[in-house]
């Protein structure tokens, strides 16, 4: 067993609510800033395409979220049955609005949709969810601009830990193009060595075992066994998973994980609340490049 993890106190819970509220404190003063400087309120527009009801309440958050802190929202919605062509041509549109910092399209699509096409359709100075290759290939060449909201809202939550993330051993698992794979990108520039993991991987338990920092990311309810969880592991659980029951939890054993852990984050009430939270900050800072201070 390692020396500084063995030391580390046990049992904490990482609440995403006071690092998500602080962030949003942080952005509300600067939007405010920038508007007795007389420079536009920054604007975030939301595409919305069908009727999938857990799109729904994210969309609703967001929109809740943007004018606590002073960013106008404005809501595209389309029904199921829209063409890709008439998205395509609304992006064409908001890229080119000024009043528009941020464009937003909320996943998932339906199927006559190629997500890929209308992701790199998005202006990259514009793409607040961090999806576009540009800002993932900035990201991958430790330049980051516009970072997927997720990651970057963990990141926080790292930092708040006051936990030196270098030389640590980061153990990803789930590999997905908005949070794995990125997630992977950010703990490699903050230092970590970094093992991402996925549905081909041979005995999971033995590679979260090695973990300082797990961060579960598969969308599998309990997938990732408490008793995996290296003594002093700082874990991370990004799955949202509704059960049959209506309950909601992680991809990891919360209860089980919980004794091992230093610190663990709840669901609810954990990373869901920083994802909000960082998108806030990419519209912000959108904003403070597209329109900056004369
Ligand atoms: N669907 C679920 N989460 C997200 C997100 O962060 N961004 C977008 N665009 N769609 C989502």
């Amino acid at each position: 067993m390692d020396t500084a993890s063995a030391a580390a106190p046990r049992g904490q819970r990482l609440e995403g609510k006071p690092i998500a509220d602080a962030v949003k404190a942080q952005v509300a003063a600067a939007v405010a800033a920038r508007q007795a400087q007389g420079l536009p309120r920054p604007g975030l527009a939301v595409i919305l395409v069908g009727d999938d009801p857990a799109s729904e309440i994210y969309v609703r958050n967001k929109a809740r979220a943007c004018e606590a802190v002073g960013i106008a929202s404005q809501l595209h919605r389309y029904d199921g049955n829209t063409t890709p062509a008439e998205v395509l041509r609304k992006l064409d549109a908001l890229n080119a609005d000024p009043a528009v910092h941020g464009i937003l399209v909320q996943s998932p699509l339906p199927p006559q949709f190629d997500a890929d096409e209308i992701i790199d359709r998005i202006d990259p100075q514009k793409d607040v969810d961090g999806f576009h290759p540009y800002n993932l290939g900035r990201l991958a060449q430790r330049r980051p601009i516009l970072r997927p909201c997720t990651p970057k809202g963990i990141m926080t939550m790292l930092s708040q830990t006051g936990r030196p993330l270098r030389g640590q051993h980061a153990v990803i698992v789930g590999a997905s193009n908005h949070v794995g794979r990125p997630m992977g990108l950010e703990l490699l520039l903050a230092g970590c060595t970094v093992t991402s993991t996925h549905k081909f991987t041979r005995d999971l338990a033995t590679q979260v075992g090695r973990a300082d920092i797990v961060v579960a990311a598969a969308g599998r309810p309990g997938l990732v066994a408490g008793a995996w969880i290296k003594e002093g592991a700082l874990v991370i659980d990004v799955g949202i998973n509704r059960l049959p029951s209506g309950k909601v939890v992680g991809d990891v054993e919360f209860e089980a994980a919980l004794p091992r852990a230093s610190y663990i984050t709840p669901v609810p009430g954990g990373v869901g609340l920083m994802t909000v939270a960082s998108l806030l900050e990419n519209t912000l800072l959108a904003a403070e490049q597209l329109s900056p201070a004369a």
